[in-house]
């Protein structure tokens, strides 16, 4: 079982929560976070049900839910969630784009970048300031640099900015200058980070792990709502497969099935599982018409010279037609493209 604390829950009506739980022989463990505390609870769960834990001062909810990830678990709670970024939704009716460069690499390439995302249809400016390499050889973002090359972009275009932190280090700085933080596939695991996003207080992106089951994933989003933090969207970016003839095997079935477990967003990253700008296009029709609640796309102004992922960018003769696949499908699928 698990307590959702009330976000003006005081100490003391979490103290004598625990207090009741254990005097019923079972165990509390509380997560502060920085938006709401969660308590998880270890023990009968007839005799903990007999507590009456709901009608407890400072409770919210008191969930019991048979699935291992219980926050994010659509067990409990029928209705799917909206996540919004400043003022961008993602979920609901919503079909949310977001596009831009995969790297930050000068002002002028992330301004322009940004021009071709919000003319693509995209409410929200994505691009890299700290990137996950393969290769320790391979470019590795600008770093803090990046991040102010994107807030200065946000100044001139108002578009929020996505940007990933790789590191739980970083997250106090990646977090002082975004509105959305953005988990990798190379990260889904990493559970010090996830702990970490999840106390920044930001909305957070986070990617399916390209070697994860859909449970994995869904666990990996347990531990930031543990936090505290439930503003989190899903993203399936492509899996391994033995399939050579594209990056990532895009498994559009994560979408339905990871909406039917989980009350979360779920948007499709086109760009990364497909790698091939001829891919983009086909792959964002198909997500929008599984139901997918967004895409997040790249884009560059010259991909020939791109620092990273350069052959998978869109470039500017694609941007009406994505525009037109936003828009079109999103209306056939009754949603508002935002
Ligand atoms: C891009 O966003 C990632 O950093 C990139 O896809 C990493 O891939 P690579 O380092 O294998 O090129
Ligand atoms: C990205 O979106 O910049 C990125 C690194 O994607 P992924 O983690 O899906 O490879």
């Amino acid at each position: 079982m698990v307590i959702v604390m009330a976000p003006d829950a005081t100490s003391d009506n979490i103290d004598s929560l625990v207090t009741l739980v254990s005097a019923a022989g079972g165990e509390a463990y509380v997560t502060r976070g920085v938006s709401r505390t969660i308590i998880g609870l270890v023990g009968d769960v007839q005799r903990l049900s007999n507590l009456d834990l709901r009608a407890q001062p400072g409770v919210s909810d008191v969930l019991r839910i048979s699935a291992p990830y219980k926050l994010v678990s659509r067990e409990n709670h029928v209705s799917r969630s909206v996540v919004r970024v400043r003022d961008v939704p993602i979920g609901g009716d919503h079909m949310t784009v977001i596009a831009g460069p995969c790297a930050v690499e000068t002002p002028e390439q992330t301004l322009e970048s940004a021009r071709m995302a919000a003319d693509a249809g995209a409410a929200l400016l994505r691009g890299g300031a700290y990137k996950p390499r393969t290769s320790p050889y391979a470019f590795q973002g600008l770093g803090e640099e990046g991040l102010k090359i994107l807030a200065e972009t946000r100044e001139e275009t108002g578009m929020p900015i996505v940007t990933e932190v790789v590191d739980a280090g970083d997250v106090e700085v990646v977090a002082s200058y975004a509105d959305m933080l953005q988990v990798g596939t190379r990260n889904m695991q990493n559970f010090a980070l996830l702990q970490a996003v999840g106390e920044a207080g930001l909305p957070v992106l986070l990617k399916r792990g390209m070697n994860a089951t859909i449970e994995e994933w869904l666990m990996a989003a347990e531990y930031i709502a543990q936090r505290g933090n439930l503003d989190i969207v899903l993203c399936e970016r492509g899996i391994r497969t033995f399939e050579k003839a594209t990056r990532n095997t895009l498994d559009i079935s994560a979408v339905p099935v990871a909406q039917e477990l989980s009350h979360l967003p779920v948007i499709v990253d086109p760009s990364h599982s497909g790698g091939k700008r001829n891919l983009v296009l086909p792959l964002s029709r198909a997500a929008i018409a599984a139901g997918a609640d967004g895409i997040i796309v790249d884009v560059h102004p010259t991909p020939e010279t791109a620092l990273c992922d350069g052959p998978q960018a869109l470039v500017e003769e694609d941007l009406a037609e994505l525009r037109d696949v936003a828009g079109t499908l999103s209306t056939l699928m009754g949603r508002d493209l935002t």
